[in-house]
C-alpha cells in the first residue's frame, strides 16, 4: 500500500493544522542533552493513527509509532507477530497527522536482528513508506554494530534497553529488569554500547530506578524512561495507557484520564436512544427546505 499522501485539510474531519511550522529534527533532540545535563526533558508519547498524532503533536518532541500497537490496536498477545507493513501503514498515518514532532517508528521483531544489511533494508522501507525520520530497535551491545551501520548510512536510531518486550519469550514475562548485579551491569553496558554506536536517544524500560539513573549518567545521548526514573532525560508512555483506555496497565503508568469509562458511557447512551427511537432527532435528519 502506498502511504505517503498528505493530509487533505479540506476533506479531513479535523481542523486544519493551526500553523504549519518547521518540524523538529533528530539533531535538535540529540542536542537537548549537553555535558550530561538535559535542560528540557524530551516529551514522548506513542501514536498509531493520524487523529491521535494531530492531538498529541503540539505537546510532544517525539511521536513513537510503537510496536505496542500489536496489543493496543490489534489485540495480539505480544509484539512478536507485528509486521513491517503494519508499522509502515501506521507510521505513515502518524506522519500525515503531525507537523511538529519527530516521528520514530519501531522496527518489528524479525525485521532487523539477523544482520545489519537486513536492518538497513527494513529501516529504509519503513522510512520511505511512511516519511518517518527515525527508527527504534530493541537490544543492547549485540545490536551496536547494526546501529552503527544504520547511522552511518543515514538512518537515525533510537535504542531500547532493559525490559525489551520483543524478547518476552526469552525473558518469560514483563517484570522489571536488573534485579541482580550482573543484569544491572549488563543493562548499563548495553546502553553505553548503543550510545557509542551512534543512537541519538535510548529508551530505558522497566528497570530498577538506580539502573536508569546509572544509564542516564553514563550515556551522552538522552535517555527516555518508561518504568525507569524521573531522572531520565525524557519520558514516554503508551498513549492509550495514560488515557485510561485499559483496565490493566503496568504499575509505572499514570492514568491522566479515564477514557474507557467515557467511551462506554457514550455507547450506553447511544444504544438507549436508538432503542427508544430518540436518535436521530430533528437536528440529525434531512428535510426538504
Ligand atoms: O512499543 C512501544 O510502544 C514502545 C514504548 C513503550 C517505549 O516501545
Amino acid at each position: 500500500m502506498s502511504t505517503t499522501f498528505q493530509l487533505d485539510t479540506s476533506t479531513s474531519r479535523a481542523n486544519p493544522t493551526p500553523q504549519p511550522m518547521k518540524r523538529l529534527t533528530v539533531p535538535a533532540l540529540r542536542k537537548r542533552k549537553k555535558d550530561g545535563a538535559t535542560q528540557q526533558p524530551l516529551v514522548v508519547l506513542t501514536a498509531y493513527t493520524a487523529r491521535q498524532a494531530q492531538l498529541l503533536d503540539a505537546h510532544c518532541d517525539l511521536l513513537l509509532v510503537g510496536d505496542s500497537l500489536g496489543q493496543v490496536v490489534y489485540g495480539l498477545p505480544s509484539t512478536v507477530p507485528v509486521t513491517l507493513e503494519m508499522m509502515a501503514n501506521h507510521a505513515a498515518a502518524v506522519v500525515r497527522g503531525s507537523y511538529h514532532a519527530v516521528v520514530a517508528v519501531d522496527m518489528p521483531f524479525g525485521s532487523y536482528e539477523a544482520s545489519p544489511a537486513q536492518a538497513f533494508e527494513s529501516a529504509a522501507y519503513l522510512m520511505k513508506a511512511s516519511g518517518a525520520a527515525a527508527v527504534k530497535l530493541e537490544g543492547g551491545a549485540v545490536m551496536a554494530e547494526t546501529v552503527r551501520f544504520l547511522v552511518e548510512r543515514g538512518i537515525p536510531v533510537v535504542g531500547h534497553v532493559g525490559l525489551t518486550p520483543q524478547a518476552v519469550n526469552v525473558l518469560g514475562g514483563y517484570g522489571a529488569r536488573g534485579k541482580s548485579d550482573a543484569e544491572a551491569d549488563k543493562i548499563v553496558a548495553d546502553a553505553r554500547a548503543l550510545d557509542e554506536a551512534g543512537a541519538f536517544a535510548i529508551v530505558v524500560e522497566g528497570v530498577l530506578e538506580p539502573i536508569a539513573e546509572a544509564v542516564t549518567a553514563t550515556v551522552a545521548c538522552p535517555t527516555i524512561g518508561i518504568g525507569a526514573s524521573a531522572k531520565c532525560d525524557g519520558q514516554v508512555l503508551v498513549t492509550e495507557d495514560m488515557l485510561g483506555m485499559f483496565e490493566r496497565v503496568p504499575r509505572f503508568v499514570k492514568r491522566y484520564e479515564n477514557l474507557a469509562e467515557t467511551i462506554a458511557a457514550a455507547a450506553r447512551q447511544f444504544a438507549a436512544e436508538v432503542r427508544d427511537r430518540t436518535f436521530p432527532g430533528p437536528d440529525q435528519t434531512y428535510h426538504a427546505d
